[in-house]
């Protein structure tokens, strides 16, 4: 059965873990389309030297592979700042769209965590979350996480540049970040990550009991 899990939200508000989770609790198969972004940001800056070109970045998009989504360090700043910028390039978007959409129509079950799925990529999607956490909670969060990568940051810019990327993605012509109509908002900034895993679970399993009703009906 072709059963499609959307995860959207903002940065660092627990999409990801929760897709992960969800993912593994009902067999379905996970991307983390934060990650296209960011290998083409990273394949960008690499190729022009530290410096971003969007037609450049829209013909690595075109050819992205596999490999680039296993690179080193896919998750530092400059990446992370770079992939924000090449996701407001609408023909990067759009060389990225058929293998989003393709992972999704995959049978036994797909959860795809970014900031469009709910809206562009998949708007038929069978359970559609839209994670937030308040601004705070999510510097924290990935505050901890890089320091234990070792990266050197302060709370301070993690908040930052965690502000300037949301408005960049929920500002931009091209596929804004946004709740759809149909999505469930969880907020996770007073949840541990199990209480938030079990209620992003139980909006999934009343989407499957629908979705099964609608097989056998
Ligand atoms: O993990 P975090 O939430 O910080 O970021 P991510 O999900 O890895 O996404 C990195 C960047 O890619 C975001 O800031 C967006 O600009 C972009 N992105 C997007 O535009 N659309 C998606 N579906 C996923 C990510």
């Amino acid at each position: 059965m072709k059963f499609v899990v959307a995860i959207d939200g903002p940065a660092a508000a627990g999409k990801g873990t929760i897709a992960k989770a969800v993912a593994a609790r009902f067999g379905f198969a996970h991307l983390d389309t934060g990650l296209l972004y960011r290998a083409v940001g990273k394949k960008a800056l690499d190729r022009g030297h530290g410096m971003l070109d969007g037609g450049v970045a829209a013909l690595i998009a075109g050819e992205l592979t596999a490999a680039d989504l296993e690179a080193e360090g896919l998750r530092g700043a400059m990446v992370t700042r770079a992939a924000s910028k090449v996701a407001a390039i609408p023909e990067v978007r759009q060389a990225l769209l058929d293998f989003q959409r393709r992972f999704a129509a995959r049978a036994g079950g797909a959860v795809l965590d970014g900031r469009d799925i709910a809206t562009v990529i998949c708007p038929q999607a069978d359970a559609k979350l839209f994670v937030i956490a308040s601004d705070q909670t999510r510097a924290r969060r990935r505050l901890s996480e890089l320091l234990k990568r070792g990266e050197d940051v302060t709370f301070d810019q993690v908040l930052a540049d965690l502000r300037s990327r949301d408005a960049r993605d929920a500002g931009r012509d091209a596929a804004p970040m946004r709740q759809a109509e149909d999505s469930h908002l969880l907020d996770t900034t007073e949840l541990a990550i199990d209480a938030a895993v079990d209620k992003a679970t139980r909006i999934i399993e009343q989407a499957l009991d629908r979705a099964r009703k609608r097989i056998s009906g």
